[in-house]
């Protein structure tokens, strides 16, 4: 069976991705797995320069990707619920770290056989062409990425 990775950062562009992708799924008789990737800045940052952090600051964090992961998890849910995928085979990912890096792992790792994402996300930078991280996974993804125009 064909596998195709939809990544979800919850923009519109991202939202008329998964619908596209239920499109060629139910051509291919696809199972689709959506997939958000969650990032908080590192601690590494820090003790880069010398610098301890509070550990106040490290409970905060472990407490504010835990919400996080909780919040992206229902945008996720909310958005493939309302997807009519019929009786395709639904995968739902939450992923923490770099997006694009996840992206790429995740399909190279798990033999994808394409990728369906937005073109941008949530910049409005129309002087870009394209969104970063878009452009990282087009340029490093093992298998085809259909960029959908949002
Ligand atoms: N954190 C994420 N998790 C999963 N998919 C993502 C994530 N961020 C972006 N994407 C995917 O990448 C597409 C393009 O978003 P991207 O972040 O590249 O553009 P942008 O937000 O407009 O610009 P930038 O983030 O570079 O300022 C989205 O439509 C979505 O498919
Ligand atoms: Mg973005």
């Amino acid at each position: 069976m064909k596998k195709i990775l939809i990544p979800i950062d919850g923009s519109k562009a991202s939202q008329q991705a998964a619908e596209k992708a239920v499109q060629v799924g139910k051509l291919l008789n696809a199972e689709l797995t959506f997939i958000t990737v969650v990032n908080l800045p590192s601690e590494d940052k820090y003790s880069y320069f010398g610098m301890t952090v509070e550990n106040a600051f490290i409970a905060n964090r472990k407490e504010m990707l835990k919400k996080l992961l909780q919040e992206e998890s229902k945008m996720l849910d909310i958005i493939v619920r309302n997807l009519e995928y019929g009786d395709l085979h639904i995968i739902k990912k939450i992923l923490t770290g770099k997006a694009a890096d996840e992206i790429i792992k995740l399909a190279t790792e798990e033999k994808y056989d394409m990728i369906v994402m937005g073109r941008r996300g949530f910049s409005n930078f129309e002087r870009f062409f394209i969104g970063s991280i878009t452009q990282k996974v087009i340029a490093s993804a093992p298998c085809p990425v259909m960029v959908i125009n949002g």
